[in-house]
């Protein structure tokens, strides 16, 4: 019987554990000595393993945190002159502690609003048009970073991922996307990773596997040339070249091997989805349910009955009705089932 605080846990996917057979990975890894700050066989085999994914050329960093990911992005493909393009809510925006305008030595990020947590493509559109008017003045917009799974947990479809794709063609920018639910996202959408990311024209993806399964492993992947000069002494002066490397690396191989990471992020989103259908008509959903999160309004007094049974979640910042479930690899269906049934046999 696990302990109490480890179940009904639906806080965060960042809380869950580590996929055993990651961990056994690590295990693996730790056979003798092994080169250091990158140059060991799993970085090697990880590389090989993301272009054969992508199905293109791409230089891969390790890294141990999104933020690091999401940061030497943003100081890859912006000017500390320049701007950042994103959603309001982003994480590079609200909670990263100004670590991308940290890293690009200052760059300027504009946030800018739309629905379900996706950047409004008009008005980026709109924004872009009227960018130079004020001349030296103006911080140049360089980058535009999109979040897939979106802060909202919405899934951008291909059809947006094409019309931000042109936009960002016809103004000679970079596309980043914050990819920390990368596999939860392309659960959803169905498609191959190269036609989610670079044939969607993005040029540089933060690679999030620790909410999906891993512990401390994420990784920067950029397909464009463009934005890869200097990337190895960017990420030593961010303090993320990683000595003992081989161990996050193995945990990547592993997460990649045999479809693990998708299996994973199946089964996450299968739980929020099971949730959402068998609650229906019972709690009113803020944005569609598209991936491994769940963002409702319930009755105060539920939400307050949910917390006494023991249910473990966040009340959403700026509302006191609004919770946010989290699904992960790890979700237990009978944890789901309990929370569904604690939800449906509420009687006002
Ligand atoms: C959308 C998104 N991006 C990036 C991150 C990466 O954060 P960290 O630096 O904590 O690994 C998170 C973590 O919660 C996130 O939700």
């Amino acid at each position: 019987m696990p302990p109490i605080n480890k179940i009904m846990n639906f806080r965060s996917d960042n809380e869950a554990p580590i996929n055993l057979q990651i961990l056994e990975a690590i295990n693996e890894a730790n056979q003798g000595f092994e080169e250091s700050y990158g140059y060991d066989q799993y970085s090697e085999q990880f590389t090989t393993q993301c272009q054969q994914l992508f199905q293109a050329w791409c230089e891969v960093l390790p890294l141990t945190t999104g933020t690091a990911a999401n940061s030497i992005a943003m100081a890859l493909s912006c000017p500390p002159y320049g701007a950042i393009l994103c959603h309001e809510d982003a994480h590079l925006n609200r909670d990263e502690c100004g670590a991308p305008e940290f890293y690009t030595a200052g760059a300027k990020i504009i946030p800018l609003s739309g629905k379900h947590g996706k950047i409004d493509i008009n008005q980026l559109a709109n924004f872009l048009a009227n960018s130079g008017v004020h001349g030296e003045h103006e911080s140049m917009p360089a980058t535009i970073s999109l979040t897939q799974c979106t802060e909202s947990g919405t899934v951008y479809s291909l059809e947006e991922l094409k019309a931000i794709k042109a936009i960002k063609e016809q103004y000679g920018l970079a596309l980043h996307m914050d990819g920390a639910r990368f596999a939860n996202a392309l659960s959803t959408l169905q498609c191959s990773p190269a036609a989610a990311t670079w044939q969607a024209g993005i040029d540089l993806l933060s690679f999030g596997a620790t909410k999906n399964g891993a512990m401390m492993a994420e990784a920067l992947i950029v397909f464009n040339t463009k934005y890869t000069q200097q990337i190895k002494r960017l990420r030593k002066r961010a303090g993320h070249l990683i000595s003992k490397m081989r161990f996050v690396s193995a945990q990547l191989v592993r997460y990649l091997e045999n479809d693990l990471w998708l299996n994973m992020a199946a089964h996450a989103n299968s739980q929020a989805q099971l949730f959402k259908n068998k609650t229906q008509g019972k709690v009113k959903l803020l944005y569609p349910v598209d991936a491994n999160e769940v963002f409702c309004q319930l009755p105060m007094a539920l939400i307050e009955s949910l917390q006494q049974q023991g249910f473990k979640f966040h009340i959403w910042p700026g509302y006191n009705d609004v919770i946010r479930l989290v699904f992960s690899h790890a979700t237990q269906q009978s944890d789901t089932e309990q929370l569904i049934n604690a939800v449906t046999q509420y009687e006002q």
